[in-house]
């Protein structure tokens, strides 16, 4: 049984195909000219380069072979979403294979857990768009605690762009953070929620040198994630920690949960570069899953969801845990 699965919810058009394992992945990332990414512009790249990218995963692949395919439905931008599904709703038909609506935030999750052989792990799900403290429990990934305004990665982002940083700011701010010493920034955790946008102006409007200032936003934002990690491993009786999404590239970032881990007796986990930001290979992966469940949709029922949450999805592949 193999998989086709695309995505295009935000900065990467992205297609694999998944048998017993990855047999394809191939990849298109659109990068702003200037400024963020503009969710039409975007769109438009999809477009132009989706015939190519999906051709490509394709390539070693007999279509007689390929059982289904998989996309992502949502979180993530209209535009995207809509060329995305389109393309997809296409090539089920044309191939008469059913068509597999994905969630992209429990996506990074399971490729997460298949790829680093992690069983039941609180999840660290730090993204641009996205963080969110995730567990599964009564067969739904819950949240324990999210942004209450905007993903981490957006405002590592927004102050990046606000020195005049190219996009993605991320990995700028890690390098300069480096020879940083950190400058205190204001610590935003409300019970089990964080907020970043208090910081992100503080440090927009800091007047030490940069590299101390994208060293105190990392400590800051770091520390807020790994508090709610913490606390949400100790409430569940969990013992894994699995870090998935863009800002888990964070050396950092992977250093401060490993630490936090180690002190509790949990086992870290995160999983290579490829799989850790956007990727047909979560899509793809996720697909098979679901399908094995019988989770497939009718095309005329397959519209996206730009807000369609993690708990939204009922997780039938899973046995259920927890009480
Ligand atoms: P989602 O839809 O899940 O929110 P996304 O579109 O934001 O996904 P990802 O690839 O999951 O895409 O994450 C991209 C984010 O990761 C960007 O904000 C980018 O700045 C951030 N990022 C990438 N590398 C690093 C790094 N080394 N340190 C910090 N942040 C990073
Ligand atoms: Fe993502």
């Amino acid at each position: 049984r193999q998989i086709l699965g695309i995505e295009g919810t935000a900065w990467n058009l992205s297609a694999a195909v998944f048998g017993e394992e990855l047999i394809s992945l191939h990849s298109n990332p659109y990068s702003p000219p200037n400024g963020g990414i503009h969710p039409r512009e975007a769109a438009q790249h999809h477009a132009a380069v989706l015939k190519d990218v999906v051709s490509k995963a394709l390539l070693d692949v007999d279509l007689k072979d390929i059982s289904g395919v998989a996309f992502s439905q949502g979180p993530g931008l209209g535009p995207c979403l809509r060329t995305v599904a389109t393309a997809a709703r296409s090539i089920a038909i044309a191939l008469n294979v059913p068509l597999i609506g994905v969630n992209h935030c429990v996506a990074h999750v399971e490729i997460g857990r298949h790829t680093c052989g992690c069983d039941d792990p609180i999840v660290l799900y730090a993204s641009g768009a996205n963080t969110q403290v995730l567990g599964f429990l009564k067969s739904r990934y819950r949240i324990f605690g999210e942004t209450l305004d905007i993903g981490l990665g957006n405002a590592l982002d927004k102050f990046a762009r606000s020195r005049g940083l190219p996009h993605p700011g991320g990995p700028l701010i890690e390098n300069y953070a480096k020879k940083g010493s950190p400058v205190n920034l204001p610590y935003t955790v409300k019970g089990m929620d964080l907020a970043f946008s208090g910081l992100m102006s503080a440090a927009k409007d800091c007047k030490a040198p940069i590299e101390d200032v994208c060293a105190g936003f990392q400590e800051t934002a770091f520390a807020m994630c790994v508090e709610v990690t913490e606390r949400a491993l100790a409430h569940s009786g969990k013992n894994e920690v699995l870090l998935v999404g863009g800002v888990g590239a964070n050396e950092r970032l992977r250093e401060m949960l490993l630490v936090m881990c180690e002190e509790r007796g949990a086992e870290f986990f995160v999983p290579e570069k490829k799989f850790i930001g956007d990727n047909g290979a979560m899509i793809a992966y996720t697909g098979k899953i679901m399908l094995e469940a019988g989770q497939t949709i009718p095309v005329e029922n397959s519209g996206v969801n730009p807000s369609y949450r993690s708990d939204d999805v009922s997780v039938l592949w899973r046995r259920d845990t927890g009480d």
